[in-house]
């Protein structure tokens, strides 16, 4: 399973970088409106730090501008992956897009009839939303299972189930679980899952026994 990070400040993405886990990271306007920088040298600059795909998002809502932005995204850096909505003019973007041999992410996906297009519109990568899912008393987790399900019906369709609107552990475990080939996580919950508590109160014991020894693994 891959992971992405669902975010576009660069001193985050620099530091979960440093692990070794990340593959990838998801941008939308909303979060680089909260950075407060310059959207294109943003991405130009993440493109730089993480070597797997940097989505930057259109913001046109017509085909004609949405591919005009598209393009010129996708010339920042070949680890783009230009982000369109999911409407007809999205998919019409994304279609020609991909048939240029550019990689695409349909995001604001709700259900599995708009994933369907997405992947007969060649997406690289298709963003259901679980957590706003959610928060409206539907099963986001459900959708994600549809999606894989369907996928895996027609090994014609390429497009990757990249899940997104993460807002806990629980929604990566069942995302696994359910066999999606990526989560954007938020950094929070990206560094929040190495914790528990048995592995802190471990590790401690485990350190207060070898003190004891005497022993230095290094002076060997
Ligand atoms: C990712 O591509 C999405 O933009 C993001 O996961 C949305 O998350 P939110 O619902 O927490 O805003």
């Amino acid at each position: 399973m891959k992971f992405f990070v669902d975010t576009a400040d660069i001193a985050e993405i620099a530091e979960l970088n440093e692990t070794g886990l990340l593959d990838g990271v998801t941008t939308n306007p909303s979060l680089v409106a909260k950075t407060g920088k310059d959207f294109v040298s943003t991405i130009k600059e993440i493109c730089k730090i993480v070597k797997g795909p940097v989505s930057a998002e259109v913001t046109a809502t017509d085909h004609a501008t949405m591919l005009a932005e598209g393009r010129k995204l996708a010339a920042l850096a070949t680890n783009v992956a230009v982000k369109v909505p999911l409407t007809v003019d999205g998919l019409k973007t994304c279609k020609a897009l991909s048939d240029d041999g550019i990689m695409v992410n349909v995001t604001l996906c709700f259900s599995a009839a708009q994933a369907i297009l997405a992947a007969k519109a060649g997406a690289t990568f298709i963003s259901p939303f679980v957590g706003r899912l959610d928060d409206i008393g539907q099963d986001g987790m459900q959708l994600i299972a549809d999606i894989v399900q369907i996928y895996n019906n027609y090994p014609d369709f390429k497009t990757e189930v990249l899940v997104a609107s993460i807002r806990h552990p629980i929604h990566l475990i069942e995302s696994a679980k359910i066999g999606a080939d990526v989560a954007t996580l938020p950094p929070n919950v990206l560094k929040g899952l190495v914790k528990h508590p048995l592995t802190d109160k471990g590790l401690e014991a485990f350190l207060a026994d070898w003190k004891k020894t005497g022993q230095s693994i290094l002076d060997k």
